[in-house]
């Protein structure tokens, strides 16, 4: 297992610097210490507290019933596990309604889950909020394309950007939300050929899940790269403990191939 030997905070300012060199920011998701330690040792530049554990730890079938309270507390936990890496804790559904509770709760996660930075769902409809939380001085990292938050309202889990229009309005969320001081956007099952354009067009760290290899990083659900999820892997995700013999590993894996852009390869791409 290759670990890791520098344990510097990795801070916005690094990751900024990352895409400057055209170096790979690698993230995946952790909900406990445990699984945030190895995560860390093995080089996770990022780790990311998502919502997504609604549905992989709780058994939800969406993430919509995640609350700010649960988001705290696993956020907190994971803190424990981690030296190096930036911890990046999202924001739930319905936790940004407006600017002020956007503020508010993006306050918890910080105080009560310790993140360095929160996510939230969406471009333009959500830039008041952004900026009341950078005002705060909370880094924030916006998420477009597939919101998983929206999947009521998507109609499922569906690729985005797909035709001009569709792909035209990411592409002006993605300047806006860097307009209103965001710090990085994750971008979601979207044609790769956009999330290029993208990555192009913006000075602050893109970083892709199913939205090809182009983008300044990567990041998964760690409990489907592990092969934990049950139910079908999506498309976009590797099973990497098919050739490890242990978590660490099948991780450290993940880390080398997306530094040396192997992974996602086309098969996982749109
Ligand atoms: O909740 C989550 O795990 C996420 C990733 C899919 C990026 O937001």
């Amino acid at each position: 297992m290759s670990q890791h030997t520098s344990t510097k905070q990795i801070t916005n300012t690094e990751l900024l610097a990352m895409k400057a060199r055209d170096e790979k920011i690698v993230s995946l998701t952790a909900y406990d210490a445990s699984f945030a330690h190895i995560l860390d040792t093995a080089g996770v530049d990022m780790i990311l507290v998502g919502d997504s554990l609604g549905m992989v730890v709780q058994g939800q079938n969406s993430t919509v019933p995640v609350t700010v309270d649960e988001m705290a507390y696993h956020s907190k936990i994971v803190s424990r596990g981690i030296e190096r890496a930036l911890l990046v804790t999202d924001m739930p559904f319905m936790s940004y309604p407006n600017p002020d509770e956007a503020v508010k709760n993006a306050g918890v996660l910080m105080q009560q889950g310790h993140a360095h930075m929160v996510k939230l769902e969406g471009g333009q409809k959500v830039l008041d909020s952004v900026q009341h939380i950078v005002n705060q001085g909370i880094p924030v990292c916006g998420h477009l394309g597939l919101l998983p938050q929206s999947v009521n309202q998507l109609g499922g889990y569906r690729v985005q950007g797909k035709d001009d229009a569709q792909a035209n309005i990411i592409i002006e969320d993605a300047k806006c939300l860097q307009q209103a001081g965001a710090s990085a956007i994750v971008v979601e099952c979207i044609p790769s050929t956009l999330a290029k354009k993208i990555t192009a067009v913006v000075d602050i760290p893109i970083i892709g899940i199913g939205a090809g290899v182009d983008c300044d990083g990567q990041v998964l659900v760690s409990y489907d790269m592990l092969d934990i999820t049950f139910g079908k892997r999506p498309k976009f995700s590797k099973n990497f403990m098919l050739e490890a013999g242990n978590i660490a590993d099948a991780v450290s894996a993940y880390v080398s191939a997306v530094k040396n852009k192997t992974f996602p390869a086309k098969t996982h791409s749109f």
